[in-house]
């Protein structure tokens, strides 16, 4: 089957920045793929060309074949976008905001107003359709941005990060919201910087990292990549995170990984047992106390942070008070580069 989206070799220069390099890319219809990344990774970049927004330096991108490049009015009228930024009217109504969408595709008036009375009713909008935007919460607002991206029945979906900014109940509606849109069939492509976004939402999941594409797989492709299990030792202090990748070298079957905002040491392991109880022999002859000290299964995190480099301490953000119910952004990680 031909992918849906097709990506090859794509390129993005940025004066001499070179904002995508030799980006690969194919997402198959009726599946979700979620392109994460820190911020400027490159994903809103790759999103604009796919939309034909912004041509490729380098490359060639189709959506159901057809060239983005080459025909940019018939990939608009086969894609929906819901871009970074909500781009509904404030000084009109939900309804209206859906309607002139509509009118814009070339629907007749009658045909409008039904596609947006069919928007509101998916997007459990309905009783709100007739307020003014101005007076809608974030997350409503963004239900609705995403509503106009559905006006004219794409046949690709893509949005950039949907969720960022909403808080944890506005951000599970919509992810409930899209899963809804993918079980009617929808092909999605998403940007994310949040793991738990790609995890629950995503068939296949591909990491951008300034401008390469540094992995691509199911969740659960990515999580094996890290090999076995995952040893995590919880340090007290900053300066404990350094001396633990040290007192930790070479217990697991790979190399110690620290992550400073969250003061913890995390190790791939092969051999569970083994490893849990050589850590807890060195780290007890280097006479350092730890939080915690477990073994689990591999997150998301733990590919992404295998595969990047690590922050130095002085880049590390400190956490905020009410932090602590969002997912982490990859920003947290965010390295000079
Ligand atoms: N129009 C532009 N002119 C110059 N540089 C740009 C332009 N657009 C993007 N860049 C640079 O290209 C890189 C990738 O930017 P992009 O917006 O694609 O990142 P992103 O992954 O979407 O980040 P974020 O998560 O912050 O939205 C960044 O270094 C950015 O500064
Ligand atoms: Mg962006």
């Amino acid at each position: 089957m031909t992918p849906l989206i097709e990506a090859a070799r794509i390129e993005k220069k940025f004066g001499s920045y070179m904002a995508l390099k030799s980006v690969d890319l194919a997402v198959e219809g009726g599946s979700v793929l979620a392109l994460l990344g820190r911020n400027g990774a490159g994903k809103t970049t790759f999103v604009r060309i796919l939309s034909t927004l912004l041509s490729p330096d380098g490359g060639r991108a189709t959506i159901a074949g057809v060239d983005v490049a080459r025909d940019p009015s018939t990939v608009r009228s086969l894609i929906g976008l819901a871009g970074q930024f909500a781009a509904v009217d404030d000084t009109l109504t939900g309804r209206e905001n859906l309607e002139l969408v509509g009118r814009l595709y070339g629907l007749r008036r009658k045909e409008a107003r039904s596609r947006a009375d069919e928007v509101l009713e998916r997007l459990s909008l309905t009783d709100a359709g007739d307020a003014l935007v101005r007076t809608y919460s974030g997350g409503m607002r963004r239900r609705l941005d995403l509503g106009a991206s559905l006006v004219g029945r794409p046949l690709v979906l893509i949005m950039d990060e949907p969720s960022t900014g909403l808080d944890p109940r506005s951000r599970m509606e919509l992810w409930r919201l899209i899963e809804e849109l993918v079980e009617d069939g929808t092909t999605l492509l998403l940007t994310t910087q949040y793991l738990e976004e790609a995890d629950r939402l995503a068939h296949r999941v591909a990491l951008i990292d300034r401008g390469n594409m540094i992995a691509e797989g199911t969740p659960d492709e990515l999580k094996q990549r890290v090999g076995g299990d995952v040893l995590e030792v919880r340090a007290n202090t900053t300066s404990d995170v350094e001396k633990l990748v040290g007192v930790l070298d070479g217990v697991g079957s790979g190399r110690p990984v620290p992550d400073l905002r969250d003061q913890r040491v995390t190790l791939p392991t092969s051999e569970r047992v083994q490893t849990l109880l050589a850590a807890a022999r060195r780290i007890e002859d280097a006479g350092i106390a730890v939080a915690d000290l477990s073994v689990r299964r591999p997150s998301l995190d733990d590919v992404f942070l295998n595969l990047t480099s690590a922050p130095a301490a002085s880049e590390v953000p400190r956490s905020r008070p009410g932090e602590a119910t969002a997912p982490r952004p990859l920003e947290s990680w965010q390295v000079t580069g």
